[in-house]
């Protein structure tokens, strides 16, 4: 308990945590959902199936309101598809998503992780990652559909260094 949060081990807290989506990796019967929250999100749904096995998923009891998806190449990794319903925003969901990606690529081997986004480059800031030129980008990221035309020209590309 603190002053600040004297609710923190009381019943509401409780109740809160039980109340909170909890993040799993994704099976491949989550598709239907995963499509819909990315479409929910306005992020592009192209490649997204197949690297299925890379996603989490943030669950709440019977519906999806998050996921992160991770595409792994060699000692590389594209972090894609980071999106939460418009209705679960705000709430620490996609930081928890982003960090559990990050997780995911140390422990599969893949201390650099890249992402490219249109709109949500000061929100990866708050994570570690910095902007970086495409051709400092590894050629086996560059080779995802993400890089390869499904983003926009104009996003913009982002890196981390997970040492
Ligand atoms: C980006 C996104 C995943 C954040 O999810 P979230 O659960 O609301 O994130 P968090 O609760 O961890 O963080 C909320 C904070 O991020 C900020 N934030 C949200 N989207 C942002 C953006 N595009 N750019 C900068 N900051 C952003 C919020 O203003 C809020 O700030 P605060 O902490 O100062 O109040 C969600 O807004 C989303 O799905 N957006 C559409 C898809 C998208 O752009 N994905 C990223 C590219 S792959």
């Amino acid at each position: 308990m603190t002053a600040r949060d004297p609710l923190a081990v009381g019943p509401e807290a409780v109740l809160a945590r039980a109340r909170a989506p909890w993040l799993r990796p994704a099976t491949p019967t989550d598709w239907p959902e995963v499509e819909a929250v990315l479409l929910a999100s306005g992020l592009p749904t192209t490649g997204a199936r197949e690297h299925l096995t890379g996603f989490l998923v943030a669950e709440r009891p019977g519906r999806l309101v998050g996921t992160a998806g991770l595409e792994l190449y060699g000692e590389s990794a594209l972090l894609r598809s980071v999106a939460v319903r418009p209705e679960a925003r705000g709430d620490g969901l996609g930081a928890r998503l982003v960090e559990g990606a990050l997780a995911l690529a140390r422990t599969r081997g893949a201390p650099t992780v890249v992402l490219l986004t249109l709109d949500a480059a000061d929100y990866f800031t708050r994570f570690g990652f910095a902007r970086v030129a495409t051709d400092q980008v590894p050629e086996a990221v560059k080779a995802s559909t993400q890089f390869q035309g499904v983003c926009p020209a104009s996003a913009i590309a982002m890196h981390i260094r997970l040492d």
